[in-house]
C-alpha cells in the first residue's frame, strides 16, 4: 500500500519520480505527489486521484532539480484529498517526507508536538514524521531522522529531504518494504522495484530498523542503533517490457492470457518426468527438515489463500501431512503450538503482504520451519523464509490477481509431489501429474482460445447485482476465488459456498434474479452438484455451469454452460478457473469499471 520512490543523481528528477510513480500507482490511488528540492526553493505538486492527474500538472513546468521523493497513497488516515497527499512538509518547508505505514503513537506525538508549538496542517499520521524531524535537525538530516525514528511506532518505510542539504535522501524501514536502486553517480529508492527497474537492475533490499543515506553515486547503511551495514546488491531479472500492455486494453486481460507462458515457466526445469519426482532447488537445502515434517500449516491472504485451500487438498492427496490452512491474518493472533514437525507455508504474490509477513515472522519464532512460495524475487517474505520456490511470473501488474494464482496452483502440485514422492506416491502416479502438467498450457490455450463465449455469457449474466458461485472440494475453493474475481473488479455481489451447504442458509437467496454459477468436476461429487442444480432451477434460479470436456448431462439442466478440457484431477481447478477469470473481466468491462485498479484496493497490502 502507498508508493514511494526517490531519485538523487545528475538527471532532473521530475520525470524520473513521475515513471516511478506510474509503475506503482497498483499500491494505491487515492492521491499523488512529489517534491523536488533545491536551496533556492523546493517545489511540492501534489493532487487527488490518479498519477496522470500529476502528470498533467507538472507538465511544461521547468523543474531542473536533480533530487526528489514521489509518492502514490492509499489512504490510512486521513481523506484522500490534496492536503493529505504525500509529500508531507513541516512549517518552514525546509522538510519534505514521503510514509509507506502506519504510524500507530501518532495521536500521542502529535499532542505532544502540539504542545511545544507545533502545528498541524494534514489529518495524516505521517505529519509527525516530518515535525520530528524539524524539531530534532541540528545540521545533520540523517542525525534528525535517526532521532525521530525513535520515537515512532507502528510501521514505515521512509524517504526524506531537506532544502538545506538538496543532494541527500535519508531512507528508513521497518515493516514496509524499502528497495535502494543503485545506478552510475546516481542513486534510487521505491518501495518496489517496478518503480526503479528501467533505470537500474542492481538493488539492495532493506531490511527492518535500518537506515540508509544516499547522495549521488554514494550510499551508506546503518542499523537504527547506528551500526554500519554492509549488503549485497542483488540483480533485478525482469525487463522493463515485460510491464508492458502488448495491445490488451487492460493489464487483467494481458496476464489471463500470459497463463500458458506463465504455467510453462513454473514448471520450467522443475520436473523430472521419467522419475516421477520435482526438482525444486529453493527447498533443497531444508530437504531433511521437510521430509521430517508431520504438519503443514498454510497461511495466506484473499487470492493466494484461495490457491492455499486448493493446496490442502493437494498435500492431502500427495503427502502424508496432516493440513491446515489459515487467513495469515487471524493466524497472527493464535494461541499457536509449532515445533519442528510443523511447516507453516507462506503463499504470496507481492511477498510484502504484512499479515502473511507477520505470520511467519511468529511462525519461525515458535520453531517452525517457514517456506515461501512467493513471485517477486527478493521480496521481504522471500528472504525471511527458511526456504522457498518462486513463481517465475513476472510482475503483475492488474490489481486482481490471475497469474499468479495459476501458477501458485502449478507449484503447490510440485511442492506436494517432491515430498510425496517420498512418502505414498508411486512413479506411475509422479509420471502422471508431471504428463498432465505438461499438457496444461495447450488446455489453457484452448480455453483462452474461446475467450469471446465467456464475453457473451458475461454479457447477460452482467446485468444481475447478485451471484451466487458453488462447488465442492477444490472447486468450492475455486467458487471463492471467482467470486472475489467478480466483485473486485466488477462491484456485482457476489457469494461463494461449498454447495453442500446450500441447503443450510444460501437457497433461500435464489430466485430468478440471483443467478447461480456451478462448478462441476468429474470427480465423485459431480452427482450431487447435479442435484444442487437442479434444486436452484426448481426455484427459478438461473444457472450457468463450468464443466468439462465430455459432460452430457448437465446441459439438460442448466441455462448456460462452458467446458473446459478435463486433466488431473488436481489439476482441475486451474482450467475451472480460466474462464472464472475472463467472466469477471468481462462483466467489468460491461459495468464499465477501472479493471486494473479498482476502487479501495490496492496490490500489495503493507498495512494491516
Ligand atoms: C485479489 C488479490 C488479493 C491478494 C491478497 C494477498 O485479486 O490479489 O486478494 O491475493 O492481497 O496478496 P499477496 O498474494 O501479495 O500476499
Amino acid at each position: 500500500m502507498c508508493g514511494i520512490v526517490g531519485y538523487v543523481g545528475m538527471r532532473k528528477a521530475a520525470p524520473i519520480l513521475l515513471n516511478g510513480l506510474k509503475r506503482l500507482e497498483y499500491r494505491g490511488y487515492d492521491s499523488a505527489g512529489l517534491v523536488t528540492v533545491a536551496k533556492s526553493g523546493s517545489r511540492r505538486y501534489r493532487v487527488v486521484g490518479r498519477v496522470q492527474n500529476l502528470d498533467k500538472l507538472v507538465k511544461g513546468l521547468d523543474l531542473p532539480m536533480t533530487c526528489g521523493i514521489a509518492h502514490t497513497r492509499w489512504a490510512t488516515h486521513g481523506k484522500p484529498n490534496e492536503t493529505n497527499a504525500h509529500p508531507h512538509t513541516d512549517e518552514t518547508q525546509q522538510f519534505y517526507v514521503v510514509h509507506n505505514g502506519i504510524i500507530e503513537n501518532h495521536e500521542k506525538l502529535r499532542a505532544g508536538l502540539e504542545a511545544d508549538g507545533a502545528h498541524f496542517h494534514t489529518e495524516t499520521d505521517t505529519e509527525v514524521i516530518v515535525q520530528l524531524i524539524a524539531k530534532f535537525f541540528d545540521g545533520s538530516l540523517e542525525a534528525a531522522v535517526e532521532e525521530a525514528l525513535k520515537h515512532l511506532e507502528g510501521t514505515f518505510g521512509i524517504a526524506a529531504v531537506s532544502a538545506a542539504d538538496p543532494m541527500k535522501i535519508v531512507v528508513a524501514r521497518r515493516g514496509s518494504p524499502v528497495i535502494i536502486g543503485i545506478g552510475k553517480d546516481e542513486m534510487f529508492v521505491a518501495s518496489d522495484v517496478s518503480a526503479i527497474v528501467q533505470y537500474t537492475d542492481q538493488v539492495i533490499y532493506m531490511e527492518d530498523n535500518e537506515l540508509a543515506v544516499l547522495t549521488p553515486g554514494d550510499y551508506q547503511m546503518m542499523s537504527f542503533d547506528h551500526k554500519p551495514i554492509q549488503r549485497e546488491t542483488f540483480q533485478i531479472d525482469w525487463k522493463v517490457e515485460d510491464e508492458g500492455l502488448n495491445g490488451f486494453p487492460h493489464f487483467m486481460l494481458k496476464e489471463i492470457y500470459d497463463q500458458p507462458e506463465t504455467v510453462r515457466n513454473a514448471c520450467r526445469g522443475r520436473m523430472n518426468v521419467s522419475e516421477g519426482v520435482a526438482v525444486l532447488g529453493g527447498l533443497q537445502s531444508k530437504m531433511d527438515e521437510i521430509k521430517n515434517l508431520r504438519k503443514l500449516i498454510i497461511v495466506s491472504c484473499g487470492t493466494s489463500y484461495h490457491a492455499g485451500l486448493i493446496g490442502r487438498y493437494i498435500f492431502e492427496a500427495l503427502t502424508d501431512l496432516n493440513v491446515e490452512v489459515e487467513l495469515a491474518s487471524e493466524f497472527r493472533y493464535r494461541k499457536l503450538r509449532l515445533d519442528e514437525t510443523t511447516g507453516v507455508l507462506a503463499i504470496s504474490q507481492s511477498g510484502e503482504t504484512i499479515d502473511t509477513l507477520a505470520a511467519i515472522r511468529e511462525a519461525r519464532r515458535k520453531g517452525a520451519l517457514t517456506i515461501g512460495l512467493v513471485n517477486v524475487v527478493g521480496s521481504t517474505i522471500a528472504r525471511e523464509t527458511d526456504c522457498g520456490v518462486y513463481c517465475h511470473a513476472g510482475p503483475e501488474i492488474g490489481v486482481a490477481s490471475t497469474k499468479i494464482f495459476v501458477s501458485q496452483l502449478v507449484i503447490l502440485n510440485l511442492m506436494a509431489l517432491l515430498i510425496g514422492r517420498y512418502q505414498m506416491v508411486s512413479l506411475n502416479e509422479g509420471v502422471s501429474l508431471l504428463k498432465a502438467l505438461n499438457r496444461l498450457p495447450d488446455q489453457v490455450s484452448d480455453i483462452l482460445a474461446r475467450a469471446s463465449q465467456i464475453d457473451e455469457l458475461a454479457r447477460i449474466y452482467q446485468k444481475f447485482d447478485n451471484n451466487l458461485f458453488i462447488g465442492r472440494q477444490t472447486h468450492a475453493a475455486v467458487a471463492m476465488e471467482g467470486a472475489l474475481k467478480l466483485k473486485e473488479i466488477s462491484y456485482i455481489h457476489a457469494e461463494a459456498y461449498a454447495a453442500g451447504e446450500m441447503k443450510h442458509g444460501p437457497i433461500s437467496l435464489i430466485d430468478e434474479n440471483f443467478p447461480t454459477i456451478a462448478l462441476l468436476a468429474n470427480d465423485a461429487s459431480y452427482d450431487k452438484m447435479l442435484s444442487n442444480i437442479q434444486e436452484i432451477r426448481a426455484r427459478s434460479g438461473p444457472v450457468l455451469a463450468i464443466t468439462y470436456e465430455g459432460d452430457d448431462q448437465c446441459a439438460r439442466h442448466c441455462d448456460d454452460l462452458f467446458r473446459v478440457p478435463q486433466t488431473h484431477d488436481l489439476l482441475q481447478p486451474i482450467l475451472t478457473t480460466i474462464p472464472l477469470q475472463l467472466f469477471a473481466y468481462y462483466c467489468a468491462r460491461y459495468r464499465g469499471t477501472e479493471i486494473d485498479k479498482p476502487r479501495n484496493l490496492a496490490k500489495s497490502v503493507t498495512v494491516e
